[in-house]
């Protein structure tokens, strides 16, 4: 039996197949490469040595999904395919929409005339909004403060529709914090388009001088130093909680919501000292005003994931620093 990734050649999908191959199952993936290239599935089958089946095409596309559906003996759905910019999502709402839910319920409606009931979504600690306490559990009130959050609530609304109407569905609806890093072979990673967002991808361009430096949103934040916390969590850690939730979700029916996060956060500046110590680059750094729509802090409560899925984050900042910078080196090299 396989296991359909949509979205699977991007950022977090990738480390999720890579994962998965490791652990010994098979992999099919549908992605439109409107965020990825289609080398990063060569990427893929280098690491694993075998072939990978993978399909060009979107995931409102139900003839595509009934191809797939019908040649490949499909045991579970993830599915990361979705749009992730919140700024975009502000000025395209209806593109956001259409994508992220339009597309989750085709998705879903194909799995269900296939017969397919296990499910694992990709959603965001971003449903959460505006903390009314720290560290966010699963139970906190959700009220997303973007569009592109909005749709992700959508979507777990649906999931907890359909884990009502029918006994069969098994769902894992996973609240990623903020992945960061590579694979240690460092040939898969993360390739924003153009100019990144994300704090990361940002200081990985500055430190390669692709950028001449990083603003700071802000340093006057009520937080450590002033400046926004977040709760980083190393790709293959979050890579390992899918093949968690997997495990549980075929075992266990019904919807399982959970963060997937370290319960640890740490600042901007405290995110640029250890990038800047694990791997001796220097980041020079301007203090720019606060970001619209940023949050000051906030961070997961982990414990949910440490007992449902017997999982845990375990690998450090610095880690995470130094394979993001690994992988960047290699980045040129490897996807042209
Ligand atoms: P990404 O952009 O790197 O990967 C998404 C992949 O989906 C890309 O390869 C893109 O080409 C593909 N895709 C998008 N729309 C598609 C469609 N309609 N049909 C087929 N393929 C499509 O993003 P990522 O960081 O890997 O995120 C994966 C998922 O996790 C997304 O749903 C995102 O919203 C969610 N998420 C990401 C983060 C994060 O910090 N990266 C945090 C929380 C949640
Ligand atoms: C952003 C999104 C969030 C999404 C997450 C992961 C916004 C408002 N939020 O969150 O919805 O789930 O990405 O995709 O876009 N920072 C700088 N300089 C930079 C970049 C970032 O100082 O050039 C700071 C930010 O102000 C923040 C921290 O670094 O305090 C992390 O930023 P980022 O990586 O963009 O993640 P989030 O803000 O958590």
């Amino acid at each position: 039996m396989s296991i359909l990734l949509t979205g699977g050649l991007g950022f977090i999908g990738s480390h999720v197949a890579a994962s998965l191959l490791e652990h010994g199952h098979d992999v099919v993936i549908l992605d439109n490469l409107c965020n990825s290239q289609a080398s990063v599935a060569r990427q893929l089958e280098l690491l694993c040595a075998k072939p990978i089946p993978f399909y060009e095409g979107d995931v409102r596309d139900n003839a595509i999904l009934a191809t797939i559906f019908s040649k490949h003996p499909i045991a579970a759905v993830m599915h990361f395919a979705g749009l992730k910019s919140v700024a975009q999502s502000a000025t395209d709402p209806l593109l956001y929409f259409d994508n992220n839910v339009g597309g989750t319920i085709t998705l879903l409606q194909a799995m269900q005339q296939h017969g397919i009931y296990q499910f694992i979504f990709s959603s965001s600690a971003t449903v959460y909004g505006i903390p009314q306490y720290l560290p966010y559990d699963e139970v906190h009130p959700t009220c997303p403060i973007n569009p592109y959050g909005r749709t992700k609530l959508q979507a777990e609304e649906i999931l907890a529709d359909l884990a009502v109407s029918d006994k069969r569905w098994a769902i894992a609806s996973l609240r990623y914090f903020n992945p960061i890093g590579a694979h240690p072979s460092y040939t898969i990673g993360e390739l924003p388009n153009d100019q990144p967002n994300n704090l990361m991808p940002y200081i990985n361009q500055v430190a390669s001088k692709q950028r001449p430096f990083l603003t700071v949103f802000g340093n006057d934040y009520d937080t450590k130093d002033g400046t926004g916390e977040r709760d980083y969590i190393h790709v293959m850690d979050l890579a390992e909680g899918h093949v968690a939730a997997l495990r549980l979700i075929q075992k266990s029916a019904g919807l399982h919501t959970l963060n997937l996060g370290t319960g640890q956060p740490y600042s901007v500046l405290e995110m640029i000292q250890t990038f800047e110590k694990a791997t001796g680059q220097s980041i020079p750094m301007k203090i720019g005003p606060r970001r619209q729509g940023d949050l000051p802090i906030y961070y997961a409560c982990a414990d949910k994931a440490k007992v449902i899925l017997q999982w845990e984050a375990k690998r450090t900042l610095k880690e995470m620093c130094e394979s993001a910078w690994k992988f960047e080196l290699q980045r040129q090299s490897l996807f042209k």
